[in-house]
């Protein structure tokens, strides 16, 4: 473990500054609900068809959550597989940060329901709202915070259930979404890579362009907020358009220079997954080859927060990064809000071996144990206890 802390370049960025503490992904994992539904079954519903969302978005299916599916629950099957390939222990987080649009609920946050049922004991747990750049901006947060020394192991997930808050009869929408989640375990080390750059920006100005109006303290849920759909996706689908392919490239030139690389420098860019114009977009602005940008958007759709970690397991589970490489995660969303980062890849530890793979599903069953224990002894004990006293208050 390292015991020195880290810089930051102070422009919500770290790396080119020496330093000796450095945020390693040693862990990744997702999670997709098993449904696939085709555009064919969406043109049942609007009016549209299979060949204008392939032409105009480039998707061709996405997963939809099941009844027994939820963010929290998909957020807790990713975030199993990357604590197995990190090999490392919930007791030895420190921090969860589920990044999501679709919390489970308005509270308790995601994270602390993922902390309990991972028997994370050690660790703060809280969610974090920035649309579709959500993993980015927690992803940035927890390297810094482990740059800091202030933490050692953070489990970051992107977590999402759009299915639940689509407008199924708006075809300016419901064609794009997806739902699953996808996770990754960062640690401390003294072997410099890790994330090296970070960039986060937002502007308020475009907020209503892509929002979820109803159900917070502007508009609290009633008959009317449901009666006029203020609880489903309200987008205006051009003009987020325009804003994406302006700042992608933007946010990774700048992510970029900032890491004291060249764009020529980066082996993988992987954007997040909206429309494959705005990607092809992106790479014809930065002057860069499709091979070089991840995409998976014809079979998921756009996950929001969790696509890039999604895109980013499969990217390395089919040997697209390899040790040494740079490369780049940049997303836009909700906020408006984009962001980027810029990771030099190192080699991971090994992942879990069999028999350790038993002990982790031992810590999960007594995790739950534990939880079923202290739910139940609060109950009693406030039974037997009656009201709080004025001490105890
Ligand atoms: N099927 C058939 N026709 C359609 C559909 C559809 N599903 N949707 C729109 N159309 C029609 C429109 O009515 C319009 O018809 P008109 O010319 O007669 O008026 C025509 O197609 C063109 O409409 P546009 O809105 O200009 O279509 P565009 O090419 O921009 O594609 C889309 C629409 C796919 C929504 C695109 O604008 C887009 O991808 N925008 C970005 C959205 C995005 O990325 N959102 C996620 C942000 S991340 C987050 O935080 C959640």
């Amino acid at each position: 473990m390292a015991d020195h802390h880290g810089k930051s370049n102070g422009r919500g960025s770290n790396g080119r500054n020496g330093r000796s503490r450095y945020a390693h992904i040693i862990g990744w994992g997702m999670a997709l609900p098993s449904r696939v539904m085709t555009n064919d079954e969406i043109a049942q519903m609007v009016d549209t068809s299979d060949a204008w969302i392939r032409e105009r978005t480039g998707i061709r299916e996405r997963r939809i959550a099941g009844a027994k599916d939820s963010t929290a629950t998909l957020a807790l099957r990713a975030a199993k597989c990357a604590l197995e390939v990190a090999n490392v222990s919930p007791a030895d987080l420190n921090l969860i940060i589920v990044a999501t649009a679709t919390p489970e609920y308005l509270f308790p946050a995601t994270a602390c329901l993922v902390q309990d049922w991972l028997g994370a004991e050690n660790a703060g747990a809280f969610d974090l709202s920035a649309g579709c750049t959500g993993f980015v901006y927690a992803l940035s947060l927890a390297a810094q915070t482990i740059i800091s020394g202030a933490a050692d192991t953070v489990l970051v997930i992107g977590s999402e259930t759009l299915s639940r808050i689509v407008d199924w009869q708006d075809r300016g929408t419901c064609i794009l979404f997806g739902d699953g989640a996808g996770a990754v375990v960062l640690r401390a080390s003294n072997m410099p890579g890790g994330v090296l750059t970070t960039l986060l920006r937002s502007d308020g100005s475009g907020g209503e362009l892509l929002a979820l109006p109803g159900g917070g303290s502007r508009y609290p849920p009633s008959p009317t907020t449901v009666l006029n759909g203020m609880h489903k996706i309200h987008m205006n689908g051009r003009e987020v358009f325009r804003f994406a392919t302006r700042v992608m490239a933007q946010a990774t030139r700048s992510v970029v220079e900032d890491a004291g690389l060249t764009l020529e420098d980066i082996a993988l860019v992987i954007p997040h997954q909206a429309n494959i114009r705005i990607i092809e977009a992106a790479a014809r602005s930065l002057g860069m080859p499709m091979e070089k940008m991840y995409v998976n958007i014809e079979r998921y759709g756009n996950t929001s927060s969790a696509s890039i970690p999604i895109a980013l397991c499969e990217a390395i589970e089919s040997g697209r990064i390899k040790a040494d490489d740079y490369i780049v995660l940049v997303a836009f969303g909700a906020g408006l809000t984009w962001g980027a980062a810029t990771i030099k890849w190192v080699p991971t530890p090994p992942p879990a071996s069999p028999l350790e793979q038993r002990a982790h599903a031992v810590r999960y069953w007594w995790a739950a144990l534990r939880s079923a224990w202290r739910r139940f002894w609060r109950r009693l004990e406030s039974r037997l206890k009656g009201p709080a006293t004025a001490s105890e208050k």
